[in-house]
C-alpha cells in the first residue's frame, strides 16, 4: 500500500511527508510540479529513504496522473497542490484557475478512471483527502460566529474563488461519480518550510535582515493560527476516520491580530537574538497600503473533527510561535537559499539526479 501526495514539495506538503514518514513506513509518492513555492530541500532527510517517490510533474496532466495511478495503486490521495498565495492571486489570477481549478478537476478524472478500475479490496479503502482553506467562506465581521462546515461560501480573492472552485468539482465528483472524498477547510499555517513571503516567515527574516516589517492597513485583520503540524495530524485524522463527502473545517482556536502577531515575533526576536544596538524589533515595523478586497476577519470552529474525530491541535500560539522563531533562526542557510534564488538551483541539481 501507498499513498499519493501532491504539492509534497511546498510548506505544507513537506511537513505532512515527514510527519507521515515518521509515523509509519507506508511509502509516499509525492507528485509536485516545483513552481517557485516547491523545494526539494525541504525534503532533503529523505534522500536515499526507499519509501518516498519525487515525481516532477503537474496535476493537471491526466496522462501521468493516470499513469502514476495505475502503476503504484495508492490506498489514497491528499491534494495538497495549489497556487497558495493571496497577494500573488491578485496580481496574475491565471496560474490559480489553471493549478487549483483544472488542475483538480484533471486529476478527479484520473482519480474517476482509476476508481472504476480498482479491485473490490482497494476499492473499499480508496479515498482522495482535498486540502482547502478557510479562505473559502470570505469574511468575518467582529461579532459574527467562527466559521462551521455548513457556512455559505463567499469567497473574495482569485486564490479564495480558485479554492472554492475546486471544492466545489470535488463535492461533485462525490456525488456524480460516488468517488469516496473528503474536504478539509483549514486556517492560516504557520512554522518550518513556509516560503518568506507569507507574514510570519516574512517578518522574521526581515527582522533579522534590518529590513521594515510591513503591515498592511493598520494591521487589525485577524487571521486564526494553526501550527503547520497540526494540521498535520488533523489531515492524518480525517484521513483515518472521516466519513466519505464530508467537510472537515481545521484551525487552532488562535485569532490574532496581524499586529499582535509580528508584536509576538519582535518580543521573542528580541529575547533570542536581539538587535545589536539593544532597541526592539518593533521599531521596524511598518503599516503600507492594504491589500486590495483584503478579508478583514477568518475564524474556525472545529467543533466537528474535535467532536467526531477526536482532533484537537497540541499546540498553543505561544508554544508554536516560539518554535517556529528557533527554527528559522537555526535554518538561516534554508532561508538564504530561498530568498538568493539558490533553492532553484538545488532543485535542479537533485532532480537531475
Ligand atoms: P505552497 O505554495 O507552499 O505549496 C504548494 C505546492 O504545490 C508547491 O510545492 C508547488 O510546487 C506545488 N504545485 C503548485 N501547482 C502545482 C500543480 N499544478 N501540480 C503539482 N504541484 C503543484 O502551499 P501550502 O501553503 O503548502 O498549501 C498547501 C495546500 O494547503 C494548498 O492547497 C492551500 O490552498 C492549502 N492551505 C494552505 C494554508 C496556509 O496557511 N498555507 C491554509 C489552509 C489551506
Ligand atoms: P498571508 O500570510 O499572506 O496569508 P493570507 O492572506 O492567506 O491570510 O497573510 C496573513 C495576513 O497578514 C493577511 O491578513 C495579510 C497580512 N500581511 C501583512 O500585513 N503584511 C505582509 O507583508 C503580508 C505578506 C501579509
Amino acid at each position: 500500500m501507498a499513498i499519493l501526495v501532491t504539492g509534497g514539495a511546498g510548506f505544507i506538503g513537506s511537513n505532512f511527508v515527514l510527519d507521515w514518514l515518521q509515523q509509519s513506513d507506508e511509502p509516499v509518492i509525492n507528485l509536485d510540479a516545483l513552481t517557485y513555492a516547491g523545494n526539494l530541500e525541504n525534503l532533503a532527510s529523505l534522500e536515499g529513504d526507499g519509501r518516498h517517490l519525487f515525481v516532477k510533474g503537474d496535476i493537471g496532466d491526466f496522462d501521468l496522473t493516470a499513469h502514476l495511478l495505475a502503476v503504484h495503486q495508492p490506498r489514497a490521495i491528499v491534494n495538497f497542490a495549489a497556487e497558495s498565495h493571496v497577494d500573488r492571486s491578485i496580481h496574475g489570477p491565471e496560474d490559480f484557475i489553471q493549478a487549483n481549478i483544472v488542475g483538480t478537476f484533471r486529476l478527479l478524472e484520473a482519480t474517476r478512471m482509476y476508481q472504476s478500475e480498482l479491485a473490490e479490496s482497494v476499492k473499499a479503502q480508496f479515498r482522495f483527502l482535498h486540502v482547502s482553506t478557510d479562505e473559502v467562506y470570505g469574511s468575518l465581521t467582529q461579532d459574527d460566529p467562527a466559521f462551521t462546515e455548513t457556512n455559505r461560501y463567499a469567497p473574495n480573492s482569485p486564490y479564495s474563488a480558485s479554492k472554492a472552485a475546486s471544492d466545489h468539482l470535488v463535492r461533485a465528483y462525490h456525488h456524480t461519480y460516488g468517488i469516496p472524498v473528503l474536504t478539509t477547510n483549514c486556517s492560516n499555517n504557520y512554522g518550518p518550510w513556509q516560503f518568506p513571503e507569507k507574514l510570519i516567515p516574512l517578518c522574521i527574516h526581515n527582522a533579522l535582515t534590518g529590513k521594515p516589517l510591513p503591515l498592511y492597513g493598520d494591521g487589525q485583520q485577524i487571521r486564526d493560527w494553526l501550527y503547520v503540524k497540526d494540521h498535520c495530524s488533523a489531515i492524518r485524522q480525517v484521513l483515518a476516520a472521516g466519513t466519505h463527502g464530508d467537510i472537515y473545517n481545521i484551525g487552532g482556536w488562535n485569532e490574532k491580530s496581524n499586529l499582535e502577531v509580528v508584536h509576538t515575533l519582535c518580543a521573542i526576536l528580541d529575547e533570542l537574538s536581539p538587535r545589536t544596538d539593544g532597541r526592539s524589533y518593533k521599531k521596524q515595523i511598518v503599516f503600507v497600503q492594504d491589500r486590495p478586497g483584503h478579508d478583514r476577519r477568518y475564524a474556525i470552529d472545529a467543533t466537528k473533527i474535535e467532536h467526531e474525530l477526536g482532533w484537537r491541535p497540541a499546540e498553543t500560539f505561544e508554544s508554536g510561535i516560539r518554535k517556529t522563531v528557533q527554527w528559522y533562526l537555526d535554518n538561516q542557510t534554508w532561508v538564504q537559499n530561498v530568498t538568493s534564488g539558490t533553492y532553484r538551483h538545488w532543485v535542479d541539481k537533485q532532480y537531475k539526479k
